[in-house]
């Protein structure tokens, strides 16, 4: 019965907090592939290469204000993504080591 009523609260906490990784890979694919390449390696020159370890070895806010602010010749994605919809980007990024 514990159990039970664990689970139940881990699926509901789930659908309401966890990223959305699927979500995440779509919208990087419309945003930011052009740049960023399709599986992270960069067509850009200076942009960052998420395959290579250590590049996203900073924590899921920092990423957030990263993102959200723009970098570089990187596009401020504030106004343009939501933050939830950043961070379901970010978990997308985390696959790709
Ligand atoms: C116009 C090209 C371009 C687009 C589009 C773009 N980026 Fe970038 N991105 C860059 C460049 C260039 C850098 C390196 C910036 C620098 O440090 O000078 C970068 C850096 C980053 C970094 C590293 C930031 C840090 O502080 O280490 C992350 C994470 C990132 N981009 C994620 C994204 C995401 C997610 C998207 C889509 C929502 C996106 N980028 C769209 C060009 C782009």
């Amino acid at each position: 019965m514990r159990f039970v009523l664990a689970a139940a609260l881990l699926a509901g906490l789930g659908s309401a907090q966890a990223a959305d990784v699927l979500r995440g890979a779509d919208l990087y694919q419309r945003h930011c592939a052009n740049c960023h390449g399709g599986s992270g390696r960069p067509v850009m020159p200076t942009a960052p290469d998420f395959a290579r370890p250590g590049v996203l070895f900073k924590p899921d806010p920092v990423l957030l204000e990263a993102i959200r602010s723009g970098r570089g010749a990187m596009p401020a994605y504030q106004g343009v993504l939501r933050d939830r919809e950043i961070l379901d980007i970010v978990s997308h990024l985390r696959t790709m080591r």
